[in-house]
């Protein structure tokens, strides 16, 4: 319980050994004269109390004594506090940003987002703590490293540690923030440099997986089968939207707040598949829906083709030319990396096909069923 895994470790440890040595002292000391007190002037021995008037070494001693101990508590709190405040200069940064009910990291110099935070052991970090202004109070709590810090809606807090030994860590959300306090939980991982090199080239090469248009829009496709799309999207559908979507989409994780999928009346933007890729990768400004830019490309448009599945049937579908405005507004084509990718005049081809598929089946009744403008 108490392994040594910082300075700060060791400065609250110290801080906690103190103060609850001296509770314990003071505990024995003030029950055992209690009981002897109890024993030796019971009243069965009739004896007679004597009153004492002022007893200068007496109370000299219970003035100077605890006065002592505080201040020692004070000095020892005081300096864990000072090392806690005071961040290395050299530390790197990572943001973290609560949100009901999740932590989320950037790292600014690495350019990345993800859901984990994995760190280099011997380097101090320096966590800057926010939560989106229409959101909560969270607080950041490590317990291994004893650091805790809230997390306030539009406004920056900091935290620092510098980790001793590699290993896996909690991070947990000490405040109660709602329905879904106790699952905001997430990991630090505390890694060798090399390893720690090793994941930002994983997670930058996730981040610029190619999206291979022939797979997202052939249901047949080996990797954009059903299967795969089941399996993965709705992962990543019950990680990152059921609490407040609903596992069905109904809206019923966070009710009157969150969109119900059911239903696509008054929405900001139309439920087609190119504008929930949008929704997912910008967020909506003003409302809880954030952007999920730690997704990779392929993890979103996974996510919103799971999203529209989850809504009536005969809504408008997307169009050969909406398709290719994404693709251009996202310049999903340079998606550069490994693995399959098609030609862009290939998938234009696949596109209007598909289109033309989608306008064959579609009836009066759903073309008159017009999407809400974003
Ligand atoms: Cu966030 Cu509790």
């Amino acid at each position: 319980m108490l392994l040594a895994t910082s300075d700060i470790t060791r400065e609250v440890n110290r801080a906690f050994m103190l103060l609850g040595g001296v509770s314990v002292v003071m505990l024995a000391g003030i029950t055992i004269a209690m009981v002897v007190f109890a024993i030796r002037f019971r009243r069965s021995r009739a004896r007679t109390a004597t009153q004492i008037e002022g007893h200068k070494w007496l109370e000299v001693a219970w003035i100077v004594i605890p006065t002592v101990i505080v201040t020692w508590m004070f000095f020892v709190g005081h300096q864990g506090f000072a090392l806690m405040r005071e961040v290395p200069a050299n530390a790197m940064v990572v943001e973290a940003t609560g949100q009901r009910w999740m932590w989320s990291f950037h790292y600014p110099e690495e350019k990345l987002d993800t859901v984990e935070m994995v760190v280099p052991v011997d380097t101090p970090v320096k966590v800057e703590l926010t939560a989106p202004a229409n959101d909560v109070v969270h607080s950041f709590y490590i317990p291994d490293f004893r650091v805790k810090e809230d997390a306030i809606p539009g406004r920056l807090t900091y935290l620092w540690f510098e980790a001793e030994r590699e290993g896996t860590y909690n991070i947990f959300c000490a405040e109660f923030c709602g329905k879904d306090h106790s699952q905001m939980r997430s990991v630090l991982k505390i890694v060798s440099s090399q390893e720690y090199e090793a994941w930002v080239r994983a997670e930058r090469s996730k981040k610029y997986q190619p999206l291979v248009f022939e797979a997202v829009l052939n249901p047949e496709h080996e990797d954009f089968g059903p299967d795969r799309l089941n399996i993965d999207a709705t992962a990543l559908y019950q990680t990152f939207c059921a609490s407040c979507h609903g596992a069905t989409g109904d809206g019923s994780g966070l009710p009157g707040a969150a969109r119900d999928f059911t239903n696509p009346a008054d929405w900001k933007r139309s439920p087609k598949v190119t504008d929930i890729f949008r929704v997912l990768t910008e967020g909506i400004e003003g409302t809880q829906m954030r952007a999920y830019p730690n997704l990779s490309s392929w993890e979103r448009v996974a996510l919103a083709h799971y999203v529209r599945s989850l809504m009536e049937q005969g809504l408008l579908v997307d169009t050969s030319e909406e398709y290719a405005a994404l693709v251009a507004e996202y310049e999903l084509d340079k998606v550069k990396g490994p693995g399959e990718t098609i030609s862009i005049e290939r998938a234009m081809e696949i596109l209007s096909k598909a289109a033309e598929a989608a306008d064959a089946t579609r009836d009066g009744a759903a073309d008159s069923q017009r999407a809400p403008a974003p």
